[in-house]
């Protein structure tokens, strides 16, 4: 029977006896989905999966979004890219620099991400040390941290998040092979405004929503306060306390709610120490409906 242990910190649990290659029982997915809004970043050790058995486990979800800049695993499983560092005859297999700062993955769609989901075919290790973690952040416990001077005055307020501020501040890096976004690029991943305080779909709890990779700007306010409110909440979400952090083992698949946390991957090795991800990106075009949420058995409110 499939496990789920906690890890006991701000984030995180290991789900063990479980073979992702297979088709998912109901009880299986319902505990997932359980499980990633209780505890936020899910590990599945020890797997093995093919790009389709991943992009299947994946679709159970959500909608997978296409990437529209990077490379594909596999040219038949079109919903699955790569991450990677790797280079091959003078090309990188996949995009190098992704996800190398604080994001919320799919903000600036206007259906946003719910869940990540990675598959750790390399990790760089270095004098057995492994390298290239990758870093969360807790918006429900950032939300319950803030004041009440500070939770009433972000009630109502929205946020403009944009794919291009990311892109553009990954440009500004040493080495930095990225182009600029292209027209057609930039027409596929035009801005969106989403509330800055948004309500869970599984828990029922608050979470603060807005990250430094994509909101650019608060609606309801003047520049001014917009920038000194953005910069606070900033600070706020990223204080050690919310903090938790993923050390990668060949084979991880890695699932992660978009909702609820932030994340970074870092960039901590060299050209030579391969990193290489599979990664499904899973919109939240059906976790906010009653028949998913009743097929996993999430009743309105759970806590
Ligand atoms: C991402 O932002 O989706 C990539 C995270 C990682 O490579 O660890």
């Amino acid at each position: 029977m499939t496990q789920v242990k906690a890890s006991g910190k701000v984030l995180g649990a290991s789900v063990t006896d479980i073979d992702l290659s297979r088709p998912l029982s109901a009880e299986d997915f319902g505990l997932i989905v359980r499980s990633l809004g209780q505890h936020g970043v899910l590990v599945f050790p020890g797997q093995r999966l093919e790009s389709a058995q991943l992009r299947d486990f994946s679709a159970r979800f959500g909608h997978i979004q296409q990437s529209v800049t990077g490379k594909l695993a596999d040219p038949q499983v079109p919903e699955v890219g790569i991450l990677s560092n790797i280079i091959e005859n003078g090309e990188p297999i996949g995009l190098g620099d992704a996800g190398q700062d604080w994001h919320t993955d799919m903000s600036y769609n206007n259906t946003i991400g719910f869940t990540n989901i990675l598959y750790a075919v390399k990790v760089p290790v270095r004098d057995g040390t492994p390298l290239g973690n990758t870093l969360f952040a807790n918006m429900c416990a950032a939300y319950d941290g803030l004041s009440d001077s500070m939770k009433a005055r972000l009630e109502g307020l929205t946020a403009t998040h944009d794919f291009n501020k990311f892109w553009d501040k990954m440009r500004t890096r040493a080495g930095s092979i990225r182009p600029p976004l292209t027209p057609e690029q930039r027409a596929k991943r035009p801005p969106s405004v989403h509330p800055v305080v948004m309500t869970h779909p599984i828990t029922g709890r608050k979470v603060l929503y807005c990250n430094p990779g994509y909101a650019i700007r608060i609606n309801e306010l003047d520049q001014q306060e917009s920038d000194e409110l953005l910069e606070a909440l900033f600070t706020h979400q990223l204080q050690e306390k919310y903090l938790h952090t993923h050390v990668w083992s060949v084979n991880d698949v890695l699932m992660w709610d978009n909702i609820g946390t932030l994340h970074n991957a870092i960039p901590d090795y060299q050209a030579h120490e391969h990193r290489l991800m599979k990664r499904c990106q899973v919109m939240a075009d059906r976790v906010f409906e009653p028949a998913f949420l009743s097929s996993a058995r999430v009743g309105a409110g759970m806590h």
